[in-house]
């Protein structure tokens, strides 16, 4: 089985007057006062589509963030640049915080609008394709600052749909990382699981999680965490609507993983450049950015 890992593609659009309340309102003052848009380039989100399209992989898995604000018309935009993945792979997503800026009754409540086919019937889920699961787990909420939550009551239902896994190859998917590119606590607080010690004491306890997938973090990497099996992998590929800024070596990436025997066998890491992706030089993580 091949799975593409896209996550962080940030499709956004402009909010009409209307759609400038609360938090909106410091987050178009961030795009478009303090430059954030150019972080984020519709060149690349579509170069990211066709490099996941190229591998013509068994599922497609998208950790959150697919759009700025949460606005409809960025729901809209981000669905017409998925639709071929849509229509031609199986595909599991999970909301991110951008996804859910706004206060829903369930976090990723509109996301499911547009995405619900591809979002399982709730958090947590456990979605099979055929050799593989994706668990999911909610780490989003909306909040004046970025920091995510897990409710605690997902927990135990997350425990309880692991324990009847089986003996498929499960990858966990969150948003927010709990360990941050050196094995530390994630941080700053602003921008982390407000609850992740709590998470992580409940994972380091379960057993059948093969590898835990994120994003948020936009330049990506690769770590480890304990749980019930030992210490299973955690890849973030950074995110996969960064504009390159070659000034920096600030580009946008996506992973590729390849699941055989019930193993994570290989993982690959593609970058942009000159208007594709290409295979990161010297193997996934190797470049360091
Ligand atoms: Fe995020």
């Amino acid at each position: 089985m091949k799975i593409v890992h896209l996550t962080d593609l940030h499709v956004q659009t402009r909010p009409r007057p209307s759609e400038l309340l609360g938090k909106r309102l410091i987050g178009t003052a961030n795009l478009y006062l303090l430059g954030r848009r150019a972080k984020f380039s519709p060149q690349v989100q579509q170069a990211a589509v066709d490099a996941a399209l190229a591998e013509s992989p068994d599922a497609v898995v998208i950790t959150g963030d697919l759009t700025a604000q949460a606005l409809d018309a960025e729901f809209a935009a981000a669905r017409a640049l998925l639709d071929p993945i849509l229509r031609r792979f199986p595909t599991v997503m999970i909301p991110g915080n951008h996804d859910t800026y706004v206060r829903e009754n369930v976090p990723g409540e509109r996301m499911r609008e547009v995405f619900g086919a591809w979002m399982g019937d709730g958090m947590p889920a456990l979605i099979r394709i055929g050799d593989v699961q994706f668990a999911t787990l909610e780490t989003c909420r909306a909040h004046p600052l970025s920091s995510g939550y897990t409710p605690p009551d997902q927990l135990p239902v997350l425990g309880k749909l692991l324990d009847n896994a089986g003996e498929a190859f499960t990858f966990l998917c969150i948003h927010y990382p709990l360990r941050g590119r050196r094995g530390e606590a994630y941080g700053p607080s602003t921008r982390a699981l407000a609850n992740a010690a709590q998470v992580e004491a409940f994972l380091a306890q379960q057993r059948h999680i093969g590898a835990i997938l994120h994003g948020h973090e936009h330049h990506g990497f690769r770590t480890e965490l304990a749980t019930g099996d030992g210490p299973v992998p955690v890849l973030d590929p950074g995110a996969s609507g960064y504009a390159h800024l070659p000034d920096v070596d600030r580009r946008a990436h996506l992973n590729v993983y390849t699941v055989r025997d019930r193993r994570l066998q290989e993982v690959r890491r593609l970058r942009y450049a000159d208007g594709r992706f290409e295979e990161e030089p010297g193997g996934a993580y190797a470049t360091g950015r």
